[in-house]
């Protein structure tokens, strides 16, 4: 397969086409943004271990009859998919209040939802990504009410087999982005990466509430160790994926 023209760069990844028009190569960038990219930097090695983490949880997934875009990892920064449309939606999935959830209700950060909550922004990088709702979503044409209620109950399926892996990793989900494509077929498949840029963990076994941080938030609140974090929740993710596949 060969890698053909650069279909679109985004923040963290890059898009490419190939030689087959349903197969698309993703690449992942060292590039870090935060708060609509109004901060920016790098992460030593950041392409490669979400290359990696993606990987895995995808491969995981796959194991749980999740249908998703991953095809195979080409290279350690690099992986097949497949072409999809993405719905400019991001779907956040929270377990635990923290975040813009914590500045839009007041809840103290750390506050266990009774029942995780799925919330819609619009991905769309020159409003900020406006919090959605279905009635938005409507008005907009984003999707239809159908694939929306499907995206609500994939993406709740997601985090109850996500808490479940991190669990074992003795990291604690606290909420994660997801987004969705639609593949030639119509059908919706799970899209873009799962990884510490778009999900928070904490560390189970730390107690204090910034040395716990184990993703982007390190970067975001300048808290150092960026890339140690994700390379532990790397090291953590990959033993318990391979372990459960091979
Ligand atoms: P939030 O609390 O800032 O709304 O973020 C919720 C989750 O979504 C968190 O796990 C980080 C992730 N996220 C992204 O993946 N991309 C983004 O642009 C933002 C704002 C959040």
């Amino acid at each position: 397969m060969t890698i053909g023209e650069k279909l679109y760069e985004g923040k963290a990844k890059i898009l490419y086409a190939t030689d087959n028009p349903d197969v698309l190569i993703t690449h992942f960038k060292d590039d870090a943004t935060a708060f609509n990219a109004q901060k920016k930097g790098q992460i030593e090695h950041k392409g490669e271990m979400n290359c990696a983490i993606t990987t895995a949880i995808f491969q995981f997934l796959a194991t749980k009859n999740v249908p998703t875009h991953f095809i195979a990892q080409i290279d350690p920064t690099q992986m097949q998919v497949v072409a999809v449309q993405i719905l400019p939606i991001e779907v956040v999935v929270r377990n635990i209040a923290a975040g813009s959830l914590v500045k839009r209700t007041g809840l103290p950060l750390g506050t266990s939802l009774k029942q995780p909550i799925v919330e819609f922004f619009y991905k769309n990088d020159d409003l900020g990504d406006p919090l959605i709702n279905n009635d938005h979503i409507e008005l907009l044409n984003l999707a239809t009410s159908a694939q929306v209620q499907q995206l609500r109950q994939m993406a709740l399926s997601i985090n109850q087999h996500l808490q479940e892996l991190f669990d074992q990793c003795r990291l604690t989900l606290v909420d994660f982005k997801l987004e969705f494509g639609v593949d030639r077929q119509g059908k919706i498949l799970l899209s873009d990466e799962i990884s510490p840029d778009t999900c928070r963990l904490w560390d189970r076994d730390i107690t204090d509430t910034q040395a716990r941080i184990m993703d982007k938030d390190r970067f975001r609140q300048d808290l150092g160790k960026v890339d140690t974090a994700y390379r532990e929740v790397m090291t953590r993710v990959q033993a318990i994926v391979l372990a459960m596949i091979s």
